[in-house]
């Protein structure tokens, strides 16, 4: 297996810039793509104060790890485009992570496709749909594969890598030793509805915010339960605030759709989505989030 040298992210949101800056962390020269030039620099905003934590964090640790020099050459391996031709030209690995719509991604990877070099591993970052599913928008499924990162991307230490039912060997452990480059741990799951992660991360958000639908605590003290009680490191209600109440409402839905009746979303839920409430990201969910 080639070693993959050039990774194209297509997506310049949270997940897109963190997936952008841990792969030129990890070396990889990279092509970040968005719609417009608005995203991108908010995506580049993303990683320049990511990385100045890093640094901050390095230094204070007197390590070596990530120096004031070594942050500009991250900076530097990561170019931008608005086109997705150009950005995937010659990339030998694609990491699309535009929004959880199923016709959108089946429409980016058939473009993708058309425009990659034959050689190019074509995954998707999705925290539940089928890459089976996505996959049947290629003429080549067997390229295709999940790459399913978690936020904040250059803190958390998982990738969960899914196998879509015609996904090769090949595209699996181009997908794992790129996630072991970036300094993930790899899990390989097989393709089903919300993997081994979202499956179980939803259950217990859902149950959070029925919790507080029907008045059993507030919102603080559910939260309080899981961190002090159980060593969660931020409880169901604050965390979904910190993934988007509109994708874990876009998990859910999709759940109840294929699993079952147990992960029909809470009505709470889709009145904040309905609200514009999305958690950190517009500034109010379940809590309010300073800038
Ligand atoms: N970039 C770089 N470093 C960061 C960072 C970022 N974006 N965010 C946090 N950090 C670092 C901080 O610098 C800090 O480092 P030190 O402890 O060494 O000083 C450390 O991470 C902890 O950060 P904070 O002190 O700011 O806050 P915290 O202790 O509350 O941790 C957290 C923040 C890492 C987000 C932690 O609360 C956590 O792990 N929460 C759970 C996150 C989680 O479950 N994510 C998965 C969500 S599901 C998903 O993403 C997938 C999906 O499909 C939707």
């Amino acid at each position: 297996m080639a070693e993959i040298k050039r990774v194209a992210v297509l997506g310049a949101g949270t997940m897109g810039a963190g997936i952008a800056q841990i792969a030129a962390t990890a070396g990889m020269d990279v092509r970040l793509r968005d719609v417009a030039d608005g995203p991108i620099q908010k995506g580049l905003e993303t990683i320049r104060s990511s990385l100045d934590r890093i640094v901050a964090k390095a230094a204070k640790a007197g390590k070596a790890t990530m120096t004031d020099a070594a942050r500009t050459e991250v900076l530097g391996r990561i170019r931008t485009t608005t086109s997705l031709d150009e950005a995937v030209a010659d990339a030998d690995l694609v990491v699309e992570a535009i929004p959880e719509r199923m016709d959108w991604k089946k429409e980016c990877l058939a473009s993708v496709e058309a425009a990659a070099p034959a050689h190019a591993v074509l995954a998707t970052n999705t925290s539940s749909l089928s890459i089976t599913d996505i996959a049947s928008a290629a003429k080549d499924p067997s390229r295709v594969v999940g790459m399913h990162f978690f936020n904040p991307v250059p803190v958390m230490e998982l990738l969960e890598v899914v196998r879509g039912l015609r996904t090769s060997d090949a595209a699996v452990a181009a997908a794992r030793a790129t996630g072991e480059r970036m300094g993930k741990t790899v899990i390989v799951v097989r393709d089903s509805p919300g993997f081994a992660t979202s499956r179980l991360g939803v259950c217990l958000a859902a149950e959070a915010i029925r919790m507080l639908e029907s008045g059993v605590a507030s919102a603080e003290d559910i939260d309080r339960a899981m961190e002090l009680g159980y060593r969660h490191p931020m409880g169901p209600l604050r965390l979904t605030d910190l993934v988007g109440l509109d994708v874990r409402l876009a998990i859910l839905d999709h759940l109840h759709r294929e699993v079952g009746e147990q992960f029909r979303p809470p009505p709470l839920l889709r009145q904040l989505v309905r609200a514009g409430k999305l958690g950190k990201k517009t500034g109010e969910g379940f809590y309010r989030w300073e800038k």
